[in-house]
C-alpha cells in the first residue's frame, strides 16, 4: 500500500527502514522523503512507523519475579 503517494513511499519502504533502524518521522522524511511534499501522508506514516517498530521490537524475557507470579 502507498503511504506517500507524492514520493511513491510504501508501506514496505517504511517497514524496510525500520528494519535498517530508522526509528522517527523525522528520518523517515529525510530518508525516503515521506511527508516532504503536501505532508497529507504524515498522520499514516506515523501509524506505519509505530507498527513498524512495535513488530521490531524484540520480546523482552519476563522478569524472574513474573515468572513466579504467572
Ligand atoms: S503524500 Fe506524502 S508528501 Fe504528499
Amino acid at each position: 500500500m502507498y503511504v506517500c503517494i507524492c514520493n511513491a513511499v510504501t508501506e514496505s519502504d517504511i517497514g524496510s527502514a525500520v528494519a535498517e533502524g530508522c526509528c522517527s518521522l523525522r528520518q523517515l522524511r529525510e530518508q525516503l522523503g515521506v511527508g516532504a511534499c503536501c505532508g497529507r501522508c504524515t498522520g499514516c506514516a506515523r501509524d506505519v512507523l509505530q507498527n513498524s517498530l512495535h513488530a521490531h521490537t524484540p520480546h523482552r524475557p519476563a522478569a524472574a519475579g513474573q515468572l513466579a507470579a504467572a
